[in-house]
Parts: C-alpha cells; structure tokens; sequence
C-alpha cells in the first residue's frame, strides 16, 4: 500500500445519528458552537481581555510554525503515550479547567468527566466547577487532576486541597495568573453577565468572605481584589502542605518559571489563561522555548492557549511541551454535543496528531523536537 486517507468521521459511521453532522475536524465545533450558543454566552467564551490582543497572538504563533515532511519512516511502533510529573498518559490532550459548565449543558462537568475518561484524557476540573468535585471524580476512571485557585484564607484553600485528595485527583493545577480578571468587552457589549442561578457547586461549603469596606480614595483593584492575591509565600506553603504533586498555571516568563520549579513545584503550564487576563501577554508558543531552555529537560511542562487541532499540538510539543491543555474547543464540543461532542473532539484531536506525528517522522513523542520545525523568517 503507498497510502491510506484516513476517514476522520469513522466515529460517526459506527454510530450513526450520535455525533452532530457537520464536525470533520476538532475546530469545527467553533463554527456550530456559534451557530448554536446565545450570542452574549458564545462571546463570553470565546472573548478575550481588552483587544484581545493575547488571544489573537495565542492562536496565530500557530499558524506562523510549519512542519517538515520527514519521510521514509514507516513502522508500527508509533505511540502518543507519555510521562508527566511521574504519571502514565495515553496522549498529550488534557481538558483544561473551564469554569461553570452547566452553563453549557445541562450535565456540565458530569458530561465532561464521562468524555474523559472514555478517552483516557485527563481532565483537570476547576475550582469554579458547578459540581462538586466529589461527583466529577466519580465518573468513570482517570486520570483527573484538581485546578486550585487559592481561597481568602488558607483554611479554605487547605480545604479544598484535602477534598481533592480525598476524592482522588492526582495533582493540583494552582491557577497564579489572573487575581484580577477583566471582564471580556465583547460579551460586556452583548450584554452579557454570569447570571444570578449560575453559582460554582464546587463551592457551596465555601462561603465567599464578606466584601472588604473601600474608602472613596482606595482602589477597587489594589486594595480590594489584590488585598486577597496570593504570593510566592503561599505557593510555598500548598506545596508543603499537599500530598500530591503541584503544578503552577498561568506561567509566561522564565524567572516565574524557575522561582516555581525553586519552590518545589512538579511542573508547570505555560498559560495566559486562554487570553482572558493580561491583554499584551506574549503568546503562550512563544513563551515555551525560552522556558523550557531555562528548566531543561526531564521538568514537565504543559502548555495552552490557541491550540485548535492536532497539527498545533504537534507544534506545541516540538516547541517544549510535555502536553497541551484545551479551553474553548472543549467548551464548544460541550456545549453543541455533551459527552459525545467532547469526546469526539478529544478524539479527532489525538487524529489530528497521530497523523502529523506519521507524517513527520516521529512516530513517538519524544522523537519529536524543535528539528521538526521550520520557522518561515519573512
Ligand atoms: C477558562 N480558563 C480557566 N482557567 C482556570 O485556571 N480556571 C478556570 O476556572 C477557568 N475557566 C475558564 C472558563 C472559560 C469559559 C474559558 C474559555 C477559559 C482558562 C483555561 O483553563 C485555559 O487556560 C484557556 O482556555 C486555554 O486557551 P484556549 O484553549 O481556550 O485557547
């Protein structure tokens, strides 16, 4: 045989009418997510902060990397299974923590958990979950990590991280990167706010501190929002305290990144939270090389923001990612399909990169490198 077109809708042959018509590739639940959502809660996902300046950076460093065709490398031993902070992955598709999903679809992250774990991806479930993470951890196995974000008090924050514990989630993801978040103007000019029924379930045994009195002369943002942020003291702290490895999120400089690996984090994700925080933050591809040239290798380093096929994931990978998370797509594939929707993204998406990892001569994952590369320079 000298080829073989690969049927990426095989999925939706074997079982015909579960899977939405019209999906041939993982970005395509973007275009029927928009077609599908409320206006104002499709702009609130897909936006950004400010220009979105950042989330326009994030997906176009992608399409600034080419790949070389590498050929002759037939065999049958190729693989996307991976290591990461000493633990066995399947591939490198993680699910990346999205906030609030019964937003988009009534079974929320219960929907999520269940594509997961049919997938072997691992799920990494946010604070502001509308489950408990009790109920997430009991869909199905593994893998499962705990996205933290550091409450008023420690006490809480402790709390937390022993209900993850407790429930069996592998690693904490401590989200560092955005104490204060900016609402996104394009769903703000839609119109569009959190609504008042729309609370994290995750949460309900943590009551949210009282609102700090201001005067006139203080600033909602320093002495209000930043009062509360938490700093390298408590990094130092959870990373004591917890029993399972951790991992900062929202991590863009190299000096970040080495203070992190100094305070005894296991690894770290590259991450300007999908573009949503600090508008002017470099693209996360961008970013990694410099990072990951700084921490060497043998550290675990997980990378998002933009990636929106498999061919990305590919670059993201050659460029000093261990693995990838996924935001929108996920939140898209949830919201037009459920369970079935996200599952069959996560799998086209490992598609995607088995075939880019064929085609360019690097059957497992750690063949692949910067060499694969070809960076255009005009
Ligand atoms: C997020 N993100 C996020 N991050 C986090 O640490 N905790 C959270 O609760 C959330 N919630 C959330 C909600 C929504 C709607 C989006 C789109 C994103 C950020 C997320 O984990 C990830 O960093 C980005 O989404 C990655 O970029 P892409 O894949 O969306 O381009």
């Amino acid at each position: 045989m000298c080829y073989r077109v690969v049927d990426m809708t095989e999925e939706a042959k074997l079982r015909p009418g579960s899977l939405p018509p019209g999906i041939f590739c993982a970005a395509d639940y973007a275009a029927q997510a928009h077609a599908l959502m409320e206006p104002g809660l499709f702009a609130h996902v897909a936006g950004g902060a400010g220009q979105e300046t950042t989330l326009c950076a994030n997906e176009a460093a992608y399409a600034q990397l080419q790949i070389y065709n590498r050929v002759l490398e037939g065999g049958d031993h190729g693989t996307t299974a991976i290591q990461i902070v000493g633990q066995s992955f399947a591939h490198p598709v993680f699910l990346a923590p999205v906030a609030h999903q019964t937003l988009l679809h009534v079974d929320g992250e219960i929907a999520t958990a269940r594509a997961a774990s049919a997938m072997q991806a691992c799920m990494i479930a946010s604070t502001l979950s509308s489950h408990a993470m009790e109920d997430i951890a009991t869909i199905g196995p593994g893998p499962r990590w705990f996205q933290l974000y550091f409450q008023h008090d420690r006490a809480s924050t402790l709390c937390l991280v022993r209900r993850a514990e407790a429930a069996g989630f592998g690693a904490l993801v401590a989200t560092v990167d955005a104490p204060v978040q900016p609402q996104g103007l394009a769903a703000a000019r839609l119109g569009f706010s959190l609504p008042a029924t729309c609370v994290a379930g995750n949460l309900v045994d943590h009551p949210a501190p009282p609102q700090r009195a201001l005067n006139p002369d203080q600033s909602l943002v320093f002495q209000g929002f930043m009062a509360d942020a938490p700093n390298w003291a408590d990094v130092e702290w959870l990373i004591r305290e917890a029993r399972v490895p951790v991992l900062l999120k929202g991590i863009t400089h190299p000096d970040d990144a080495a203070r992190a690996m100094s305070c005894g984090a296991a690894g770290i994700v590259v991450s300007n939270h999908g573009g949503r925080a600090l508008d002017g933050a470099p693209a996360t591809l961008h970013a990694l090389p410099a990072i990951r040239a700084r921490l060497g290798e043998g550290v675990s380093i997980l990378v998002d923001g933009g990636v929106r096929s498999g061919g990305d994931i590919f670059k993201a990978l050659a460029s000093g990612a261990n693995a990838v998370l996924v935001g929108r797509l996920q939140a898209y594939a949830l919201a037009v399909a459920g369970a079935v929707g996200v599952a069959h993204m996560i799998k086209l998406l490992r598609d995607e990169l088995e075939i880019t990892m064929a085609l360019a001569g690097t059957p497992t994952v750690d063949r692949i490198s910067a060499a694969s590369l070809f960076r255009e320079t005009t």
